[in-house]
This record gives C-alpha cells, structure tokens and sequence, in this order.
C-alpha cells in the first residue's frame, strides 16, 4: 500500500517537474545584437517538450532574439521546433558541437530572418530535400565535420541568396545530380575532405555565380570532361589530394569549357601524368590565371605549349614530379604581351639532368628557380643572361652545384657564375662548345621583335 503510494508521488512529480530544458543567459553582443547563450539542454526524444528558461534583460522579449548558440553542458540530439518558433527575428544560429543527429525541414519552421547557420561538429547523416526550404534570406549554410553520407537532390535550395555552402570533412561518397541545382547565387562551395570517388557532369552545371570550388581530399580519379561549363565565373579549382590521373579542365571537350577567370589551379598530391596541353590556355591566351600547382603528382613531361599565353601567371609549383626533361621554351609567356610580374618557378624533386637556355628563352620573368634535388650536371651558361630577373636559384643536391644563391644583383653575379663553373663547362663538353664562350645575350629574333614592339608602345604611350 505505502510502495504504491510512493510511486504515485513519484508519478506526480516526474508531471509537475518543468520538462528539461534549456536556459538562455540573455545578452547584448560586442555589436549590440541581443541573443542567447543557452546552456543545460538535454534533447534527447524527436519532438521532446522544450521549454526555453532563462531571463530577458528589462525591455526585452523572445522576439528580439538576434543570435543564438549553446555552451556547455548540452545535448541537443532534436532541435526543438520551439527554438525556430519562439525567436522568430533570429539572424544567426550557431549550433555547433551539441550531438544534432538530424534535421528537417519542419524543424527550421520560423526561419524567414535567419542569414546564417552553422551546424559544424554534430552527428547529422542526412540532408534531405528542401532541409532549409523555408528559411528564405539564409547567405550560409555550414555543415562541416558531421557524419554526412547522403545528400538528396535540391537539398539546399530555398534560400535565395546562398553565397557559402561548407559541406567539409563529412562522409559523402556520391552526390545525385540535382545536389546543388538552382543556387545561382552560391559563390563558395566547400566539399574538401569527403569520400567522394566521382562527380555527375552536371552537378555545378546551374552555379553560375560559383568562384570557388574546394574538393580537397576526396578520391576522385578523375572529372568529368564538362564538369566546369555552368560556373563561368570560377576562380579559383582545388582539387588537390585527389587521385586524378589526368587534367585537362574541359580543355578537350566540345566545345571547349571556357574559365575565363580563372586565377588558381590547386591540384597537388595526385597522381597526374597527363595534362592537357590546352588545359590552361584553352589554345587561346588567359590574363588571369596566376597559380598553378601541380606539386607532388606522376609527371614525367608535358606537351609543348602547356604553359604558354599564361600572361599572368606567377606561380607554377612543379616540384615532387618525375621530370627529367622539358620543352625547349617551357615557360615561354611574355611573347606577345608585357609580362605581369615575377614568376617563382618550383622544379625541386624531379629528375632534371641539363639546364638548356632554350627554356627559359622567352621567360626573362622568372625571379626564382628552385632546382634542389634534381640530377643536374650540366647548366648552359647562357641561362643567366636569359634569365635578366632572376634573383633567387636553388642548386643544393644536384650533381654539379651544392649551391643556392638568394639576392643575386650585378654586384655578387660573377661569384655566382664563378661557382657554377663546373655546371658551364659540362654543358659546354657536352653540346661541343668551346669552354669560355660569351656568356650574353644568345637572344632569339623573337624577344628582339618583341623588345622592339613593346618599345615602340611604351614610346608612343608616352604621348
Ligand atoms: C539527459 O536526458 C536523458 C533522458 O532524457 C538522461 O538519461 C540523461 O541523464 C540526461 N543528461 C543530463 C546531462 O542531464
Ligand atoms: C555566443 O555568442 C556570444 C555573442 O556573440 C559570445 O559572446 C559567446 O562567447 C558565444 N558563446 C559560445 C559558447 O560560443
Ligand atoms: C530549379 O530551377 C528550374 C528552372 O529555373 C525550375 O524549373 C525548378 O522548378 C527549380 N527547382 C527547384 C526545386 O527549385
Ligand atoms: C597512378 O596512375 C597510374 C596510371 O597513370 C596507375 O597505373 C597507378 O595505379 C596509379 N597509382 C595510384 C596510387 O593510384
Ligand atoms: C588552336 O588554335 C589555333 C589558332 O589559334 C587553331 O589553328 C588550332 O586549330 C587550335 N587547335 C585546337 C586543337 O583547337
Ligand atoms: C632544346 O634546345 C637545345 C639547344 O638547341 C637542344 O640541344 C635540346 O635538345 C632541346 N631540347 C628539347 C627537349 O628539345
Ligand atoms: C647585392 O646583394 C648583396 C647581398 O647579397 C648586398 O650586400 C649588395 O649591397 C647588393 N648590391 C647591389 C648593387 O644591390
């Protein structure tokens, strides 16, 4: 008789204790937006009762609620459909690290003013269609280090102004076709560190404000030939630690993929062999593409006119690769056009045995060398009167030369050239020269023309 009475007491209180719940330290920010930092959540049912606790400042109200996050301790497995409806003027949520396992749509009901919402370092799986549909001024989505496998078609879209979507070290092997269809306004795009082994030709097809693109770290081997087509506007390819054999960035499809402002090319630590010899240049010429990596993959040569028209390119990581020889004219850039600024050159790890003038001929441009770790016996002496910016060359580890030389100005260039004494006179045994011959200008017609053209400009740009 007691126990029940007991248990009926028990009963009572468990109904009249105030449901867990979180409690919200009300305040202004650094730019005072009023929010809450909530604390003690403990969500651990889909559609728990959640009571918000907490507080106001005198004058304020749950309707004046700019921000949100959460502090520990806290547990928010369900986000309850109370936060969205309670603080309906909410800018910003930042739930991160408080165990989310899923989201839906109905539990953004009440989303209209939110621009941004990150929900880093939860346990979410899924990210079903429309998730966000309602939140329609969002401007970031952030997803990253979840446990992210499936993605459904048009899962992003709603919003109408989404410029920031980072979907990063999840779990994603495929994405359906439609993932990211009609986020025109989507700028950035982040996918790096997922498990993604190959893309739908048309995935960024509709992202036509797109100028960055992240696929760091996934296992791609390789990309669809038009993969690029839609986003016009990009800037900037990461796609480094992948698997890709090839690249050729739609250089060879029909027609051609068109990036007319491309800036970088990021693709190290591949397994790239083959590069298309139009991949940068589009057979044509591009002012803007600045940096290309292409460190740490399997390239042992390139056709010749890889790197030409490549106006403004000022940095070309090639180090780490298996080259042993080049095009003559490699690095020719400055042919038809002012060159716009220094070019480093990174050719350290390779296999590279001579140095020809030949080159470098058309690419006085280059500040920096960096040749460490290759084979070379042999460097022609005429390279240093070709090379009229260099400033820096690495030489350390090869076969000839120990040496590396920072700050090369007229002053120091003659001890320069006299350490590399022995390099000259390999080359010079080697190509049956006689030692000793002038170590100027070899300049071909072309530089002359050029140096004539751009001469008469600057001459007549002058009035
Ligand atoms: C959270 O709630 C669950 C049951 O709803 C309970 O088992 C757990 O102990 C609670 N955790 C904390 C920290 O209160
Ligand atoms: C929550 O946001 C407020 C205001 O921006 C900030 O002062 C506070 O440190 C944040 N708390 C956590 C746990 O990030
Ligand atoms: C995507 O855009 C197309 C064309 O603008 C439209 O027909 C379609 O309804 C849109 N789909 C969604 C889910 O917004
Ligand atoms: C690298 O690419 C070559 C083909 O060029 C292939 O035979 C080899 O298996 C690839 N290596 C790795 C580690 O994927
Ligand atoms: C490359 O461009 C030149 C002229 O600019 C053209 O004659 C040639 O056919 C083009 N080659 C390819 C493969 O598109
Ligand atoms: C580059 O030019 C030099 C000198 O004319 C020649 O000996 C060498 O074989 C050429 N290299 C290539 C790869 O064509
Ligand atoms: C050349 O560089 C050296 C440092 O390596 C410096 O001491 C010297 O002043 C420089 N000479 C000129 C002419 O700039």
């Amino acid at each position: 008789m007691i126990s029940s009475f007991k248990l009926l007491l028990i009963i009572i209180s468990v109904a009249i204790t105030p449901t867990l719940c979180g409690t919200c330290r009300f305040f202004l920010n650094r730019n005072f937006n009023y929010g809450c930092e909530m604390y003690d959540v403990n969500v651990t049912e889909r559609n728990q009762n959640f009571v918000i606790g907490g507080e106001h400042l005198p004058g304020f109200s749950h309707a004046d609620v700019r921000w949100l996050n959460f502090t520990n301790p806290g547990t928010l497995n369900f986000i309850p459909l109370t936060i969205f409806q309670s603080f309906v003027s909410m800018r910003e949520a930042i739930i991160v690290e408080v165990e989310v396992k899923e989201i839906q749509r109905e539990t953004f009901g009440g989303c209209n003013n939110l621009e941004r919402i990150n929900l880093d370092r939860n346990l979410i799986q899924e990210i079903s269609s429309m998730t966000f549909g309602g939140c329609f001024s969002l401007t970031e989505i952030s997803l990253s280090r979840n446990a992210i496998e499936t993605i459904e078609n048009y899962a992003f879209s709603g919003p109408r102004a989404l410029r920031t979507l980072s979907l990063s070290n999840n779990l994603i092997s495929t994405l359906p076709e439609n993932a990211f269809a009609n986020l025109t306004t989507l700028n950035r795009i982040t996918l790096e560190n997922n498990r993604i082994t190959q893309l739908p030709e048309n995935i960024f097809s509709t992202l036509t404000s797109l100028n960055s693109l992240n696929l760091h770290y996934n296992l791609l081997v390789s990309l669809p030939p038009r993969l690029f087509a839609g986003p016009r506007l990009l800037f900037s390819i990461s796609i480094s630690n992948n698997r890709l054999e090839s690249l050729n960035l739609g250089a060879d499809s029909d027609p051609p993929v068109e990036l007319p402002w491309l800036w970088g090319v990021f693709a190290s630590n591949n397994n790239i062999s083959r590069i298309h010899p139009f991949a940068f240049n589009r057979n044509s010429s591009t002012h803007k593409l600045e940096v290309i990596d292409l460190s740490h993959n399997n390239l042992k040569e390139f056709a010749p006119g890889t790197f030409h028209g490549l106006y403004s390119l000022r940095t070309l990581n090639l180090n780490h690769n298996q080259i042993s020889s080049l095009p003559n004219d490699t690095f020719s850039n400055c042919a038809f056009e002012v060159c716009r600024g220094a070019l480093g050159l990174e050719l350290s790890n390779n296999e590279l045995e001579i140095i020809h003038s030949e080159l470098f001929v058309e690419a006085p441009h280059i500040d920096r060398l960096d040749l460490t770790s290759n084979r070379i016996s042999a460097i022609d002496r005429n390279t240093f009167s070709v090379l009229r910016s260099l400033r820096t060359i690495l030489l350390a580890g090869n076969l000839c030369s120990e040496e590396n030389f920072y700050s090369i100005n007229v002053s120091n260039m003659p001890r320069v050239l006299e350490s590399l004494g022995e390099c000259f006179l390999n080359y010079d045994k080697l190509t049956g020269n006689l030692p000793g011959g002038s170590p100027y200008h070899k300049t071909s017609f072309v530089t002359v023309l050029i140096t004539a053209v751009v001469s008469v400009s600057s001459f007549l740009s002058f009035f």
